[in-house]
């Protein structure tokens, strides 16, 4: 059986904030440098101010050498973006357009 629910977001944003000590033998995506990365992509969502499109911060999501790692509903599509170019790319191409950006696409392995 599938449940049909009406989505309160047209896209939701999960992005790792976890930070864990340099060396830790799990890293983090703070440590892979998603700080800056993150920041930017919040200033950019500010200014596109779209009540559709949220943004939430969250702690480890499981797959910490593929970080800065972000999941994004509700596909369920999963990204590894590198760049504030990277971030364009994802909000202007994926979040405006609704074309998801397949060259940072990544599937984690379980
Ligand atoms: S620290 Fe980001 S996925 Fe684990």
């Amino acid at each position: 059986m599938t449940l049909e629910v009406p989505q309160v977001f047209n896209v939701h944003v999960f992005a790792c904030y976890q930070q864990r000590p340099a060396g830790h033998p799990r890293g983090s995506c703070m440590t892979s440098g998603a700080r800056p990365l993150w920041d930017y992509l919040q200033v950019k969502l500010e200014k596109l101010a779209n009540p559709a499109i949220a943004l939430t911060a969250t702690g480890c999501l499981g797959f910490c050498r593929a970080g800065p790692l972000m999941v994004v509903y509700p596909q369920g599509i999963w990204y590894t973006p590198r760049t504030e170019a990277d971030i364009d790319a994802i909000v202007d191409q994926h979040f405006v357009a609704g074309d998801p950006v397949e060259r940072l696409i990544i599937v984690p392995q379980l």
